[in-house]
């Protein structure tokens, strides 16, 4: 007789999951990307998705530096409704899964493009953010950084202290990434044994260009439809990522 694999809950594991468990536990220094999709199912809605527009527009046409020049009422009113979706948003399995499979690895690195915050809610101490925090906020004028959670926020906001307007602090089509954020992304790639990307449409670069640093790490990615990293994938799990995360926990 041989013995089954079991899940975490003792219940037998189905051949994706057993094959996920196999690639990952391999890993000694895995690449673990993300995008909109791990958050969705915490009710974050998706840049592209159905639910992806808001009043109309396209995150093409209002994340740009253009648009806050030539409105910036109305990229906040963006941001606001942004930051009143993620605000009472949780961290899902898929975080949860990934969190814990971080902390058993510490070479391995988180990279999200996504700017919820959940990843830090769900106890990962230091991912990087590469496209800033909806929780950030920026003085066009002095330059100051600073956290700031209220919700709504009154429109435009100012600095505190100097009164100049404020901006987000999150990167914009058309700006460059963080240079430190973007360094421990490329070395992490470069020595990754293993590249998980987790919902992502892998269509916004430098970060859809990561897993190809990686020259012979195995692709897995978790994604409910195909993206262009899929044909390069060893393995693509056509599923919600919390959903398929969720028993592996
Ligand atoms: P997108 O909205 O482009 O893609 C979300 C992906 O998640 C899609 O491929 C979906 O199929 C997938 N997805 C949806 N639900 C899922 C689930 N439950 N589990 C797993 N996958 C799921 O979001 P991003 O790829 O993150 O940048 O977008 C990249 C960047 O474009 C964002 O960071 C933002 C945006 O404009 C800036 O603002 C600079």
């Amino acid at each position: 007789m041989t013995a089954d694999r079991r899940g975490p809950g003792g219940a037998k594991m189905d051949p994706d999951r057993k094959r996920f468990s196999r690639l990952t536990a391999a890993a000694l220094r895995p690449l673990v990307i993300t995008g909109a999709g791990v958050s969705a199912e915490s009710g974050v809605p998706t840049f592209r998705g159905d639910d992806g527009l808001w009043r109309s527009h396209r995150a093409e046409t209002l994340a740009t530096p253009r648009a806050f020049a030539a409105d910036p009422g109305l990229v906040w009113q963006w941001y606001d409704w942004r930051r009143s979706r993620v605000a009472p948003a949780r961290p899902n399995p898929a975080h949860r899964w990934i969190t814990n499979y971080l902390a058993e690895r510490p070479h391995g690195l988180l990279v999200t493009q996504n700017v919820d915050g959940l990843h830090r809610l769900s106890g990962l101490p230091d991912p990087v953010e590469i496209h800033g925090s909806l929780w950030t906020v920026r003085c066009t004028v002095c330059g100051a950084e600073a956290e700031d959670r209220r919700v709504p926020l009154p429109i435009p906001p100012r600095c505190a202290g100097c009164g100049g307007l404020l901006r987000p602090g999150v990167v914009w089509f058309g700006e460059p990434l963080p240079a430190a954020a973007l360094e421990r992304a490329v070395t992490a790639a470069a020595v990754a044994d293993l590249v998980l990307v987790v919902g992502t449409s892998a269509v916004v670069y430098p970060v859809a260009g990561l897993p190809a640093l990686a020259r012979d790490a195995p692709l897995v990615e978790i994604n409910p439809e195909p993206t262009p990293l899929s044909p390069g994938a060893m393995f693509a799990v056509r599923a919600r990522a919390g959903e398929f995360l969720g028993p592996l926990c």
